[in-house]
């Protein structure tokens, strides 16, 4: 974290050292940060020289606090998904780039605001919704089947007692409030007040992904992210549980020329396309220092690599 972003910061970068080594800036270069949010990321690509930053996000309330963040000219806001990066720079007239930082998840500004419904360490309505468009956790909880709930707790939140807990949210039926569902998992998976993780946590992640499209957006914003970049431009990408690591994983490891692993039913097969990344790093944590200053960088996880020359595949992650 670079002294001028912990000053004006409500989000406090996480591995913006490490990420502003990864894309090696040089003098002028042009970067596009994926996930603005609190503009840490940004604010730091500028220091390093950068003579141009494209920032976007998906939450309106981000980019309109952007500007007073991070007032500098080299600085273009737009409010729009990551996946839809390469459109966006075509429109623009700005090309490919050499530059591009994705910091995937909610910033501490959408998890503090009770109203916006991510957290529920403060009672708020059930919205949850990054972009304010769209259905909104209540909406989501209060139409959905029980075994669609489940599926979604299971598949995006790991919960192993996915069904009692969508059982007992069917029966509350209509749920609206942060703190009312927060109550409703405790109770059918059995929490006890001292015990060490809360179930609501889970449960909470598990939605917001879902309603969110995180994980489809981190696929088609990692193959955005290869359409955008030059030949020998760099891409780092943080992520913060192992359901987004595994993609990012699995998109560098497949885009480098490694081999998918293979199974019984789906054998590997040797891919004719060439790889769009080399020199992939080992994935990179945070040092002890920086977790001491600020828990939440707990699980936070860095790959980067570097694209060749070769031409885009077409398709998102295997
Ligand atoms: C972890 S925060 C980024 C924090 C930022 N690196 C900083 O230092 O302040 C993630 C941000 O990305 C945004 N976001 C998440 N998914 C997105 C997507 N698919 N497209 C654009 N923005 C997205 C969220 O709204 C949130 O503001």
């Amino acid at each position: 974290m670079t002294s001028t972003g912990a000053r004006h910061a409500p989000h406090v970068a996480v591995l913006v050292n490490e990420v502003i080594a990864a894309l090696a800036l040089d003098e002028a270069g042009t970067a596009v940060d994926g996930t603005f949010g609190a503009g840490g990321y940004t604010r730091a690509m500028l220091s390093a020289g950068a003579g141009r930053v494209i920032g976007f996000d998906r939450d309106p309330d981000a980019i309109a606090a952007g500007a007073s963040l991070v007032p500098d000219p080299r600085l273009d806001l737009v409010n729009e998904n990551f996946s839809q990066m390469d459109r966006v720079l075509a429109e623009r007239g700005i090309g490919l780039v050499d530059a591009i930082a994705l910091d995937i998840g909610v910033s501490s500004m959408q998890l503090d605001r009770a109203e916006r419904g991510f957290s529920f360490q403060a009672d708020g309505p059930l919205d949850m919704r990054m972009s304010k468009s769209g259905l909104t956790a209540a909406e989501f909880l209060n139409s959905a089947d029980e075994a669609d709930i489940a599926r979604v707790l299971r598949d995006y939140g790991e919960e192993p007692r996915a069904r009692a807990i969508a059982r007992a949210i069917v029966a509350a039926r209509p749920v609206e409030r942060t703190a009312e569902l927060a109550a409703i998992v405790r109770r059918a998976a059995g929490f006890r007040p001292g015990q060490k993780s809360d179930p609501a946590t889970r449960t909470f992640q598990a939605i917001r992904i879902h309603l969110n499209s995180e994980l489809d957006e981190l696929e088609q914003g990692l193959a955005a992210a290869e359409r955008s970049l030059r030949p020998g431009g760099r891409l780092a990408v943080v992520t913060f549980h192992s359901l987004e690591d595994r993609i990012v994983k699995r998109f560098f490891r497949e885009r480098s020329g490694g081999k998918p692993a293979g199974s019984r039913h789906r054998p590997v097969q040797s891919d004719p396309r060439e790889p769009t990344f080399e020199r992939v790093a080992k994935p990179v944590s945070p040092t002890e220092r920086e977790l001491a200053a600020n828990p939440r960088a707990r699980s936070a996880r860095l790959r980067s690599g570097v694209r060749t020359a070769a031409p885009a595949w077409k398709d998102k992650v295997q």
